[in-house]
């Protein structure tokens, strides 16, 4: 249980304070510093001009800050230092886009944790994490921070880590306050481009974007939350009252803190909403900003704003209250500095195990044709690419503290834990991703016409997915594709494993393969994991969590859609297929792309393993519900093929008609099951009714009676379905 309780002596304590505190060191509080400059810093804490310091990293210095704190400043009041720990501190796990795609909310939730123990070792106390922006964009370079597309799926990881950083208990020195952000809608940069404006209508908002967030305050006792940097329909996030006050708090009940993205109150100067920095730190106040992130609009402006009368003392005081909140329940005043000779658990053994575990499941297997993988009878394998062997770039994004020296790759891992058996001939042909130098395709003939098979590693660098690394293009960079035809011209069995921070259109690529692992940017223990997929020590068990286009122009693409009246039908003709002079009307009118039909290249929920499974009929205990009733269904789930393996079952629904149009598909529920050859097991699922409910057409979140159906299958475009209906 992590819920944060009330707690009326806490209460009391903050009323204490508050009585004494001045406007100023009010304002103090709400102020967040960046530590590049410590003995400016040092001077400000001491004055009570800073309730929170952004990335220190070194024990000693936060103990210092700390000790001003308490001690040299007047109200004697800890600061709480923040640093963005995303997917790992010293050891890293996969992007949290990988993590997704596991469906594995206990494996998360201990990434969280060890992240934690890691980051609190140093006294960092809260983690600008989790990402839980909904994305349905590629393009956006920060997919690779999100949880996808799902907004059940993006709940799920966003209760998982939440309990992971925060523990059992928040006060717990290993414990991370978690904040989850970019609240909210943020993933809808229109085009993809980073810090775009969205048009995200109300009801939306509420039945998508705003899901995993009201998950992680409800389910898991968040402590904090970052307003987004864009402009919803022209309101910026940072200065949107209805957002952090009618629905954050008075609807959800959070009592946390908000703080502010990075001078994500000064910009609203910028946005053109605010006609200064005053105006913005008044707005943003007045909206519901507890803390400002670096841009000093508050402790600058916030004392004339109060005694001018335009500030209330209220949401001042009621900001302060926020923040002192969460620093009782860190446990911060009693306990504020971090033991400087901790043992240190950075890159411990069960870490490093976990992350390898973690990076397992996070593979997605994408082609698998004539069971080329797992890699057998093979005496000699050829390793390729720009990412066969390169440290930082198995990283991914946001990684501030992971040092590339600990990482092991691919080629590493090859040949140290399957070295003895197989030889490895290796070369990166490509020096990076976006290399377009060939000159190296000549020396990798060479030693491609020695190998039994082929590995490439293909994919993109850490630093093209990522804040503000938006890409209008998604094919491979550089000259890889280029490497891979010629590789694939040479017949023998090819696999290719793409490290990357978002889904690529890779159609091509995927044809010219025998094989294909999508690979994510797996972390420190990536190498050993993909080595022991390959020659099927585990098996891949990966998920899609987004779509997979076929190109950009599909983009945006997801399956949770709604139904057009002429939805597409399969029987399209194609652009290739169109008789000249065509009569307008006959090729029917349809909702499709002439050029790409109307599938994606890879729907959400695909991954394959290195078995097959087969469904049964599903079980319907009960066709017809109450709204306040449990739907009871099962459905037979058989390992048909050689070996053991693990299936994610994806529970699905769809709402037939409704006072407003319901997605075609709603992912509901999901179980990992694994089975040993010819095993079979009843999986089980009991869907609480009111899980079916939705934003009507007078905003209000109801269960609608009517008629549903009901999926259970291995991916979201499974057929195989029941009916039921809600009283
Ligand atoms: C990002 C946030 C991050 C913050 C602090 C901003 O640029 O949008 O996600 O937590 O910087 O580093």
């Amino acid at each position: 249980m992590t819920a944060q309780h009330f707690s009326e002596e806490i209460e009391q304590q903050i009323d204490r304070l508050l009585k004494e505190m001045t406007i100023q060191e009010k304002l103090g509080q709400m102020n967040q510093l960046s530590a590049d400059n410590m003995e400016v810093n040092y001077n400000l804490i001491r004055r009570g001009m800073a309730g929170s310091v952004l990335s220190i990293t070194d024990p000693a210095v936060a103990n210092k800050a700390q000790q001003i704190a308490m001690e040299e400043s007047r109200m004697g009041i800890p600061i709480i230092i923040g640093r963005d720990v995303i997917h790992g501190f010293k050891t890293i796990f996969p992007i949290p886009l990988g993590q997704a795609a596991s469906f594995d909310p206990d494996i998360v939730e201990e990434a969280a944790r060890a992240a934690a123990v890691e980051a609190s070792e140093v006294g960092i106390r809260w983690t600008f994490a989790p990402m839980v922006d909904i994305t349905r964009d590629p393009r956006w370079g920060r997919v690779a921070e999100s949880p996808g597309e799902d907004p059940f799926l993006a709940s799920r990881m966003a209760v998982a880590m939440v309990k992971g950083f925060q523990g059992k208990d928040l006060s717990n020195p290993t414990s991370l306050a978690a904040s989850a952000k970019h609240f909210a809608g943020y993933g809808a940069a229109e085009g993809g481009r980073d810090y775009n404006s969205t048009y995200i209508p109300e009801r939306q908002m509420r039945n998508l974007y705003l899901k995993p967030f009201e998950a992680a305050v409800k389910e898991a006792g968040l402590a904090t939350i970052m307003s987004a940097f864009h402009a919803n329909d022209g309101i910026p996030a940072t200065g949107d009252k209805h957002l952090l006050k009618s629905i954050l708090r008075e609807e959800w009940g959070f009592d946390g803190f908000v703080v502010s993205d990075w001078a994500s109150v000064d910009e609203m100067v910028v946005h053109g909403y605010s006609q200064n920095r005053s105006q913005a730190a008044n707005q943003a106040i007045e909206a519901g900003i507890d803390m400002e992130m670096v841009s000093g609009t508050f402790v600058e402006h916030g004392e004339k704003l109060v005694r001018q009368g335009s500030l209330s003392m209220e949401d001042l005081n009621n900001a302060v209250r926020n923040i002192l909140r969460v620093k009782f329940r860190l446990g911060l005043f009693e306990n504020p500095y971090v033991e400087e000779d901790r043992d240190s658990k950075f890159y411990h053994t069960e870490h490093l195990a976990l992350a390898k575990k973690a990076a397992e499941e996070s593979f997605v297997l994408l082609k698998n044709q004539e069971e080329t993988l797992p890699l057998k009878n093979i005496k000699t394998l050829a390793v390729f690419g720009p990412l066969s062997d390169a440290p930082h770039e198995q990283l991914g994004t946001w990684v501030f503290d992971g040092e590339k020296d600990y990482t092991i790759t691919p080629l590493d891992a090859l040949k140290t834990m399957y070295g003895e058996e197989v030889e490895i001939l290796h070369h990166p042909v490509l020096k990076f991703s976006r290399d377009k130098d060939t000159t190296s395709f000549v020396k990798m003939r060479k030693l491609a016409a020695a190998a039994d098979a082929i590995v490439v590693f293909l994919g993109e660098e850490s630093i093209l997915s990522g804040e503000a690394h938006s890409l209008s293009n998604l094919r491979l960079q550089g000259a890889q594709t280029k490497m891979l035809k010629e590789l694939a011209a040479l017949n023998k069995p090819l696999v290719s494993v793409f490290l990357a921070g978002r889904p690529l259109e890779i159609e091509k690529e995927v044809e010219l393969s025998d094989a294909v692992i999508y690979a994510w940017h797996p972390g420190t223990m990536g190498g050993p994991a993909i080595a022991d997929v390959l020659f099927g020590k585990s098996g891949p068990s990966g998920k899609l969590p987004m779509t997979f286009p076929k190109n950009v122009g599909q983009i945006p693409i997801y399956y949770s859609h709604e139904n057009t009246g002429r939805p597409a039908t399969d029987n399209e003709m194609l652009i290739d297929e169109i008789p000249v002079e065509a009569s307008q009307t006959s090729l029917g009118n349809r909702s499709f792309y002439l050029d790409s039909g109307h599938e994606p290249l890879f729907p959400f929920g695909y991954g394959l393993t290195y078995t097959t499974f087969e469904y049964g009929r599903i079980e319907l205990l009960e066709d017809v519900l109450q709204r306040d009733g449990i739907l009871k269904v099962g459905v037979t789930l058989k390992n048909t093929g050689k070996a053991m393996a693990t299936e994610v079952v994806q529970l699905y629904t769809r709402d037939l008609y409704a006072s407003v149009i319901r997605p075609v598909k709603e992912l509901k529920d999901f179980k990992r099951i694994t089975l040993g050859p010819g095993e079979q097991t009843v999986v089980h699922f009991e869907l609480n009714i009111r899980s079916l409910a939705f934003w009507n057409r007078d905003m209000e979140e109801v269960v609608e009676p009517g008629e549903y159906e009901l999926w259970l299958g291995g991916s979201s475009d499974t057929t195989e379905k029941v009916s039921f209906q809600v009283k």
